[in-house]
């Protein structure tokens, strides 16, 4: 049985070890040359440790009948029908990496930009290696309360020398060290009971070394509604979350020279500077109160009373949405494949024969990297009980060499995983000499020019 997972990222790689495992021949496609999906390009530079999970992934590459075939973009140089003529199963796994928007005035002014993209740039993905960011404001405004928010926070006010030992895209480590950023304010359009930290991530904004977390604990007042839900309802972390506030609250300010400050129930409402098109001057938002919505979860509604904050420089940390590739079923609402428990089915619920899905492009961009190791485990739980019903794809092209053939001749760079090692080794070699983990090319054509000199040397 052949499969193909579509995405090199962490549920591509659970799911390719999961079915290899199940007795399948398994090819993982992405469209970077390089694999890893967002512990490459989103997992923030300073948290190596993180990173190391790729060893993990390492190991199901070097099984038997796994094939990497990097730079083949599913919808572009391949297509869905392509793929369902060649594979018994193949799971789609290519993440939701587009941005979610405020939908306000101002929102595209110079100097608003998506976290998603301010977070690909510093990270070295080479399809944001060009895109500039006016680092020049004073104070940033961070819209939202996940841990991407903390994350793109932190990167903004650690010190120069904290980030040069890192993997930081080489461009962003300049435009950072030489940013005037003092202080970044963290927005939230729900309470501190509401907010989607987790709690290492928020106590590591304590912790900072260059900068002060300031919450004012006017901030913290919980309304009869959020005070009864932590009472009752609340989750662990939510109630650690409003512990660690409040020790923030008590904290004076020790003089560091920046700050990060926190503060809620304030929405966006147009994100301000001169004329139409005129960059970032500030943001103004409405006070939002808390309220049960018909669901019963708590939302914000507008209070009212609005304030503005100057700012040079918004980033809106507010979700990452998925992309409709070719023809695969879409729900747009969701942003996600259409899919029951991981079997990708049409709109009146019909399954589409042979075609899986896993990951954020499943469920959801929500999830730590472990979260996609379960949700794969579901699906290709799907997949075997498929097989053994006999209601897999029967393809007619399943040839392992012949698809190796179709695919050299419609991506001539074809990178396969041999290539990915040698753009691994030179990464790895540049920053050796400066005691950094690697330094990261950035562009596809460095890339490609790596990968070639493998495919010289084993040829
Ligand atoms: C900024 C950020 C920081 C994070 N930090 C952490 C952290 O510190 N710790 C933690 O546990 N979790 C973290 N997470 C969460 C974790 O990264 C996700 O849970 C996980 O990466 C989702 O895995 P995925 O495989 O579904 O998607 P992805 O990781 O996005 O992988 C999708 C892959 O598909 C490829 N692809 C896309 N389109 C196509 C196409 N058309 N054809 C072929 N290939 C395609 C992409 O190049 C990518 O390699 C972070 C997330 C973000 C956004
Ligand atoms: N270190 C780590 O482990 C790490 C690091 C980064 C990311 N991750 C994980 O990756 C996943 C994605 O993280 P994320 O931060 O992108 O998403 P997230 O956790 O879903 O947070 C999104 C935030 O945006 C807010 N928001 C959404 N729409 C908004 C709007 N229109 N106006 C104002 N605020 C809005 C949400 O508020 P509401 O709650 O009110 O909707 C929420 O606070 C999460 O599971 C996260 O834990 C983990």
């Amino acid at each position: 049985m052949r499969a193909a997972v579509i995405g090199a990222g962490p549920a591509g790689f659970y799911a390719t070890d999961q079915l290899m495992t199940a007795g399948f021949e398994v090819d993982l496609y992405d469209v970077l040359p390089t694999p890893f999906g967002l512990v490459r390009a989103g997992v923030a530079p300073d948290h190596p440790k993180i990173k190391a999970v790729t060893r993990v992934y390492e190991k199901t590459a070097a099984k038997p009948g796994f094939r990497f075939f990097g730079g083949v973009e599913l919808g572009e140089d391949i297509s869905r029908a392509e793929l369902r003529d060649r594979y018994h199963a193949v799971i789609y796994a290519f993440g939701t990496a587009s941005d979610n928007r405020l939908g306000i005035p101002g929102e595209d002014r110079p100097g608003s930009y998506a976290a998603t993209e301010f977070v690909a740039w510093y990270n070295a993905h080479p399809h944001f290696s060009e895109h500039e960011f006016d680092l020049n404001a004073q104070r940033a405004v961070v819209i939202g309360n996940g841990n991407v928010a903390v994350d793109v926070a932190r990167m903004l006010v650690l010190d120069p020398d904290e980030l040069a030992p890192t993997d930081t895209a080489d461009h962003a480590l300049a435009a950072l060290a030489s940013a005037n950023v003092e202080e970044v304010v963290l927005l939230g359009r729900r309470g501190p009971a509401q907010a989607a930290f987790t709690n290492p991530e928020l106590r590591e904004l304590g912790e900072l070394q260059r900068a002060d977390v300031v919450v004012d604990p006017a901030e913290l007042e919980l309304d009869e509604h959020s005070a009864r839900w932590l009472e009752t309802e609340a989750s662990n972390t939510a109630k650690k979350n409003v512990e660690i506030l409040t020790e923030y609250a008590q904290r004076p300010p020790s003089g560091k020279g920046h700050r990060v400050s926190l503060k809620f129930l304030r929405s966006p409402v147009a994100i301000l500077g001169k004329g139409d098109e005129g960059a970032v001057t500030g943001i103004r938002v409405v006070r939002n109160r808390i309220e049960p919505g018909e669901n019963g979860a708590l939302r914000a509604v507008p209070a009212g009373a609005e304030e503005e904050i100057a700012c040079g420089l918004v980033l809106r940390s507010i979700g990452y949405r998925g992309e409709p590739v070719d023809d695969i079923p879409f729900d747009e609402r969701r942003g996600l494949i259409r899919n029951e428990g991981g079997r990708v089915c049409e709109e009146d619920g019909a399954p589409c024969r042979g075609e899986y899905v896993a990951g954020w492009i499943k469920r959801g961009p929500s999830g730590v990297i472990g979260t996609n190791k379960k949700d794969a485990a579901d699906t290709v739980a799907k997949i075997v009980a498929d097989a053994e019903a006999c209601a897999l794809a029967e393809p007619e092209q399943p040839d392992r060499d012949a698809i190796a053939t179709w695919l050299a001749e419609r991506v001539p760079a074809l990178v396969t995983w041999e290539g990915w090692q040698a753009i691994d080794e030179q990464e790895r070699e540049q920053g050796a000499p400066h005691g950094r983990p690697r330094v990261k090319l950035v562009r596809l054509e460095d890339m490609h020019a790596a990968a070639q000199r493998a495919r010289s040397f084993s040829a």
